[in-house]
């Protein structure tokens, strides 16, 4: 071969290598979804942690057949309708392997390498450990399968997903890191439950212009909702109040939340006590 071809072929071979860093899938390996009763079990427990019923199971609908709307005004008008999570064949998520779901909750990414939008809380699940993931599928996976389709996202022409792709590695670099916490085990369960489960931050913490979370600024109030619901913010709160919180909607200052936040109390609602006194001891650091 020429010499003079040779720096050709190094950058050529430098070039394809970023853009396989960019677009290819993540290296997650292909674990088994388990198919044990307590698998499936905790697999429920940690659906309705997640709040997954939220946005994917509405109205009366007899599973998470999706349909629902989400409506962005930021960075871009989007209208975004969830999607069939049932494992339908055609229209929902029949087939899907352990992969898949690595894949989807942790990477944001489809079965056919395809990027999802942030409108889905991956880069919130993607804190999930593996195991909770492969629980939470081998329960999605036993549930009926329900036929439904939802329309198309309806996104500017120009709005293509592989843009995502840059996206995601921008985010990893400016999102930046979440207040740091006490390494007391009832805290470290309560942060998991909030950063990795019950997506607080996705409505209550700060975003960027391209819509990236300020996680240094953690829960202090953003366009959905400006009241801070970090340390400052809850200081006049007990733990105990916190707790009556999750479990009712009603603050400290005695008003019942309504809304999106009424949603959200639907789930909390329903954890054991053990885990919303975890929440209480994450969001009310000053003691009892
Ligand atoms: C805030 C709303 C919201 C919540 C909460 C939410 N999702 Fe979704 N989810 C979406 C949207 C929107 C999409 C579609 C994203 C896209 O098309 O880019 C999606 C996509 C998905 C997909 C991909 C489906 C497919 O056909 O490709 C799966 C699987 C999924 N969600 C599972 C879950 C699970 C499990 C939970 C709970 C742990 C959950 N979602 C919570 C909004 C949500
Ligand atoms: C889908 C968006 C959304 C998510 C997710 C969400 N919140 Fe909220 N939250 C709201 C909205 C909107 C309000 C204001 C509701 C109202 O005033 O009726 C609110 C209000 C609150 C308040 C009351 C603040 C005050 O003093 O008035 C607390 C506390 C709170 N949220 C905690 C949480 C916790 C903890 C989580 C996670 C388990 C969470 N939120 C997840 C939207 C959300």
């Amino acid at each position: 071969m020429n010499n003079k071809f040779v720096p050709l072929i190094v950058i050529l071979a430098i070039l394809v290598s970023a853009l396989y860093w960019v677009f290819g899938l993540p290296m997650v390996g292909n674990p088994e979804i388990p198919t044990t009763a307590e698998a499936i079990a905790r697999g429920e427990y940690i659906y309705n942690a997640g709040g997954c019923a939220a946005c994917h199971q509405i109205d009366d609908a007899e599973g998470p057949v999706g349909g629902y709307v989400i409506e962005v005004e930021n960075p871009f008008p989007n209208t975004f309708y969830t999607p069939n999570i049932t494992p339908d064949e055609e229209t929902g998520i029949g087939g899907w392997t352990g992969k898949d779901f690595i894949l989807a909750m942790k990477h944001g990414r489809s079965p056919s390498g395809g990027f999802y939008w942030p409108s889905f809380p991956y880069r919130t699940y993607q804190n999930m450990t593996d195991e909770d993931v492969l629980d939470l599928a081998a329960y999605m996976m036993v549930q009926p399968a329900i036929r439904s389709e939802v329309p198309e996202h309806e996104l500017p022409a120009w709005q293509f997903d592989f843009l995502m792709a840059g996206w995601n590695i921008l985010a990893d670099f400016i999102e930046g890191d979440a207040p740091s916490i006490s390494d007391d085990l009832q805290v470290q369960r309560g942060a998991y439950l909030a950063r990795a489960l019950g997506h607080c931050g996705e409505c209550h913490t700060p975003r960027n212009e391209l819509g990236m979370m300020m996680l240094a600024e953690e829960f202090s109030g953003s366009e959905i909702v400006s009241t801070e619901i970090n340390p400052e913010g809850l200081s006049g709160w007990t733990r105990f109040d916190f707790v009556g919180f999750l479990q009712l909607g009603m603050t400290a200052s005695f008003d019942f939340v309504g809304g999106e936040m009424a949603d959200v109390i639907e789930h909390t609602s329903k954890l054991t006590e053990e885990d919303q006194e975890a929440y209480a001891a994450f969001f009310i650091r000053n003691g009892e």
